[in-house]
């Protein structure tokens, strides 16, 4: 949810904090702050609500000077979206600064209990209490060991977090530590950098260290690095991964936003995914950590995830249903975590999350490997939680995505899917080589359909001007394009906060029909498939009412266009399973040009933040 950021070496930290908090901004951005070790011996920072460019216009003059220092992006938790709540946080003498992304638990005891010992707590947050905990430690039982006063004061909390700690009695050192949140470190010759995740350090290294929970960091100015476990023995081999993406990767590159941008590189993401897939095992899928009989003999299939990735579930379970007739759970993990899963001794569970650290995806993944599942994730951040505590990870290989609305994980996930759905009718014998090779053929055909979908965004952007002034919208589909309704709906919602609600057509009107009036936008997909026609007398309702209705329709469909107030043309698909793919890039881009034209952040929209993980 937040953003860290750190440095310790010979060169002014300023610019990289600077700079690297603008990258990881997407992770949150109502507050920013940064604190410096200043030659004059003491912790000098500036923090303040808003946006990080708010912050870079203080720092620009502060004068802030110094080669130690550590800089944070928030996303509030507890507490307002203040200077005052901003990070770092300091501890009464000033000298120990902390940020810190995840949530302390347990903070409303350790606040009244620091009170009670003499501290003064100037923030509403959580995080404050950890630079008493430090203080308290550093003078007490660490006797001066930054190291050993940062693990002292984490035994105290509950909850999660990635911490980064400057102390001014420790110059040219930097402690960080994790629980449960991200934060990787990264050194070359101009010293070490901690950040909780590898966008920062993509233009430094392509090889970094990822600290495992309980871990601690020592950062040192000479680019030193030591990893400590929980007991403050060194670690030998600390985790490492290596960067497969170059830093222009998370670039504008001539974009207007990142959301275009990413929209733009859909194509290729699925081209790069497709490649060499088709071997003897129909779909190969090395990433599965499942033998051929383990395989054949699933069950069922739990598909669990949050937002735009649980909607790759839903389009997944019809690929998984159809191809390898297997039965398919879908759950919200944030409601899975609550329930009694009916989970058998075959049970796969695949976990989709794009980030790989959503807490409630995370959550529910443990528990259902504590129940015995296999779990599968597939994600597109290497080395994230989900990949690290799964039984088999697939990567989509999508590249960064920066923009908080997802769109290019959200198609390449659903290719992942069928590459899955594929290898499992495969194996179990639902379908023959022919067959799978059939649809992996539909499957690459797909990138091209949505080039020519994205060379057709100026449709986009004349049915755009329908929702510029509207207060509400729906969204309808049927069968997998319900789904595609959701999704649209979802994005236009998240990007233009303009009420979007999703509904399987048939169901318009036992309730949602009332809704409609004259001039009341409606988004209908439908695509050339079984549900057509079912699909056109939903739209003969809704225009009957007055609402004004934007179609996605296949090619030359005359009896839609000639319905609707706009066309959303996509070309024919060769398959409908494949058609969720090609239709959901209009909605991508009808709701950015929504949201331009409503003149919001694409990028960054208001409340939300990258990577959920908070439950
Ligand atoms: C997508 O546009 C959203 N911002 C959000 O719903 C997102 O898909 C959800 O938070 C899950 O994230 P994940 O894929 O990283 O787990």
């Amino acid at each position: 949810m937040c953003g860290i950021v750190g440095f310790t070496g010979k060169d002014q930290a300023v610019p990289f904090l600077l700079e690297g908090l603008q990258t990881l901004e997407y992770r949150g951005y109502d507050s920013a702050g940064i604190e410096v070790l200043s030659p004059d011996g003491g912790l000098h920072g500036v923090k303040c609500a808003g946006r990080v460019a708010t912050l870079k216009e203080r720092c620009a003059t502060a004068n802030l000077l110094g080669s130690t220092g550590i800089a944070h992006t928030r996303w509030a938790t507890h507490g307002a979206p203040t200077d005052r709540n901003a990070h770092p946080h300091l501890d009464c003498s000033g000298r120990i600064a902390v940020v810190h992304n995840g949530i302390i638990e347990n903070f409303r005891d350790l606040r009244a209990y620091l009170s009670r010992n003499g501290h003064t707590i100037v923030s509403d947050t959580d995080s404050e209490v950890v630079a008493h905990l430090i203080e308290d430690a550093w003078a007490g039982p660490a006797q001066g060991d930054l190291v050993a006063a940062v693990r002292n004061a984490v035994q105290r909390l509950e909850g999660s977090w990635a911490l980064a700690v400057e102390c001014a009695d420790t110059p040219g050192q930097l402690v960080v530590a994790r629980k449960g949140s991200p934060l990787v470190i990264a050194s070359d010759e101009h010293g070490a950098y901690a950040a909780s995740d590898i966008t920062p350090l993509a233009a430094i290294t392509s090889h970094v260290i990822q600290l495992e929970d309980d871990q601690f960091g020592l950062l040192r100015d000479d680019g030193s690095v030591t990893v400590y476990d929980k007991d403050g023995i060194e670690v030998a081999e600390p985790s490492t991964i290596d960067i497969d993406w170059d830093a222009s990767a998370a670039t504008l590159g001539g974009y207007a936003d990142f959301m275009a941008k990413e929209i733009a590189e859909q194509p290729e993401a699925l081209e790069r995914l497709l490649e060499d897939r088709l071997g003897e095992h129909g779909v190969e899928l090395d990433e599965l950590s499942l033998s051929r009989e383990q395989l054949a003999a699933i069950d069922r299939v739990y598909l669990v995830a949050c937002g735009t990735s649980y909607h790759v579930c839903l389009i997944a379970k019809e690929m998984i249903e159809e191809w390898a007739r297997i039965p398919v759970f879908c759950e919200y993990a944030s409601e899975l975590n609550y329930k009694d899963p009916l989970v058998t001794d075959h049970t796969l569970c695949v976990i989709v999350t794009q980030s790989g650290e959503t807490a409630d995806t995370l959550a529910a993944a443990r528990r259902m490997r504590a129940l015995g599942c296999n779990v599968f994730a597939i994600t597109n951040v290497l080395g994230s939680t989900a990949a690290r505590e799964s039984d088999g990870t697939m990567y989509i290989q999508a590249g960064p995505e920066v923009c908080v609305a997802s769109t290019k994980a959200y198609t390449a996930q659903m290719v992942a899917a069928a590459l899955l759905a594929l290898r499992l009718g495969y194996t179990n014998g639902t379908i023959d080589r022919a067959e799978v090779e059939r649809h992996f053929r539909n499957l690459q055909a797909v990138p091209d359909l949505m080039r020519e979908v994205i060379a057709r965004r100026w449709q986009d952007k004349q049915a755009a001007q329908l929702f510029r002034d509207a207060h509400s919208s729906l969204f309808l589909g049927r069968g997998v394009n319900a789904t595609t309704a959701y999704e649209g709906a979802l994005k236009l919602k998240e990007i233009s906060y303009l009420h979007a609600e999703a509904y399987p057509a048939g169901e318009m009107k036992h309730g949602p029909i009332a809704l409609l009036e004259k001039g009341f936008p409606v988004v209908a997909i439908v695509p050339a498939d079984h549900v057509h026609e079912k699909m056109v007398s939903n739209i003969q309702e809704v225009i009957a009412r007055g609402a004004s209705c934007v179609a996605v329709a296949t090619d030359g469909d005359e009896t839609v266009a000639s319905m609707c107030q706009h066309t959303l043309w996509i070309p024919a698909c060769p398959e409908e399973l494949v058609t969720p793919i090609v239709a959901v890039v209009h909605l991508q881009l009808l709701a950015r040009y929504v949201a331009r034209s409503r003149g919001c952040d694409v990028d960054k929209p208001r409340n939300l933040a990258k990577s959920v993980t908070v439950e």
